[in-house]
């Protein structure tokens, strides 16, 4: 995969967001998510690749646009065979609320290297590059706390845990809370909780708890670009889920995913704020344009590059 898609694939994510950001605070998050997909929809139709969607809106019967298996790009005999992992907007409700964190996101992989999850939750354990190696999911929270302290010459105190605050981590919250370790509880937004427990400026030191498996995966695509760790496991709600999986090529549901399981070989990643939060400035927009802030990632050579970008309407009809 060539190392420019990269710089390409950011344009999709920027598209996403200043699309979406328009729509901050309007308490529509359906509105906010339209607005995304549409403008990444378009944006692709700009860009050489010959992409499937793996990780997309849904399924094609419930998604018209970027649903599993679409093909996007321009698709010239030429351009690299990709399979892509995207959430235009990853954050609905903190963007309809104006809240932190709200990213676009896409991850680009070559063919066959992105694990194909289901709609479904996952059990996810996430850490940074400090930590890498120190992580079980099939042992308790406070082992994983205390392994994740020793590997980086911490006190288990000293830790930062990230929760999404739902009633389903009650349990977990007790838990961690038990160990003496601090707790970050989030509305919203476990891939940007993961990504942040690898930039050491955020404080965030791991990512606890069930969110949703596609973002599982494009979480493990961003974390496997700065070395950090992951590891999850499919958490099912129904037969039918179960049965979905299993159609997906999944053969064993229970199975603990490692991170190279879920996002493998050469991987490109890139995410562009919609609103402020820990990594990543939001979208502003002043007069005829707007400023956006974004990262790109390859996980070939771990470069972090930050994009700080400013469209101006007038010569970008599409962005405006
Ligand atoms: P949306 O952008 O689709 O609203 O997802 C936000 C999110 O918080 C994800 O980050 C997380 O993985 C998932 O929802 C958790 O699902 P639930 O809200 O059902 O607990």
């Amino acid at each position: 995969m060539d190392r420019n898609i990269g710089l390409e694939a950011v344009r999709l994510t920027e598209a996403a967001a200043i699309a979406s950001a328009r729509l901050m605070g309007r308490g529509d998050e359906k509105a906010a998510d339209q607005a995304a997909v549409d403008a990444m929809r378009r944006a692709f139709n700009d860009l050489h690749i010959r992409g499937t969607v793996v990780i997309g809106e849904g399924e094609r019967d419930e998604a018209p646009m970027l649903y599993i298996g679409e093909k996007v790009g321009k698709g010239d005999a030429t351009d690299p065979e990709v399979d892509i992992a995207l959430d235009p907007l990853e954050g609905t409700t903190i963007t309809a609320t104006g809240g932190p964190n709200a990213l676009s996101v896409i991850a680009m992989a070559d063919k066959g290297n992105l694990l194909n999850a289901p709609d479904t939750y996952m059990d996810k354990l996430a850490v940074g590059p400090a930590a890498k190696g120190s992580i079980d999911l099939d042992k308790s929270p406070a082992q994983n706390l205390r392994a994740i302290a020793d590997r980086k010459g911490v006190y288990v105190d000293d830790l930062t845990v990230i929760i999404l605050n739902r009633p389903r981590h009650e349990k977990l919250i007790a838990e961690v809370r038990a160990t003496g370790a601090r707790i970050k509880l989030i509305g919203d937004g476990d891939v940007s909780a993961a990504i942040a427990t690898c930039f050491p400026e955020t404080g965030v030191d791991v990512l606890m708890g069930i969110g949703g498996a596609p973002e599982g995966v494009i979480a493990a695509a961003a974390i496997r670009c700065m070395g950090g760790d992951m590891q999850g496991r499919l958490k099912p709600r129904n037969e039918k889920e179960i049965e979905r999986a299993k159609k997906m090529g999944i053969k064993e549901v229970n199975k603990l995913f490692e991170l190279e399981e879920l996002a493998a070989g050469h991987v490109i990643f890139a995410a562009t704020g919609v609103t402020s939060g820990d990594f990543l400035r939001g979208v502003r927009f002043f007069k005829g344009g707007s400023e956006t802030h974004s990262v790109v990632m390859r996980s070939k050579s771990r470069t972090v590059r930050y994009l700080q970008s400013r469209h101006q309407f007038d010569h970008k009809p599409n962005y405006g």
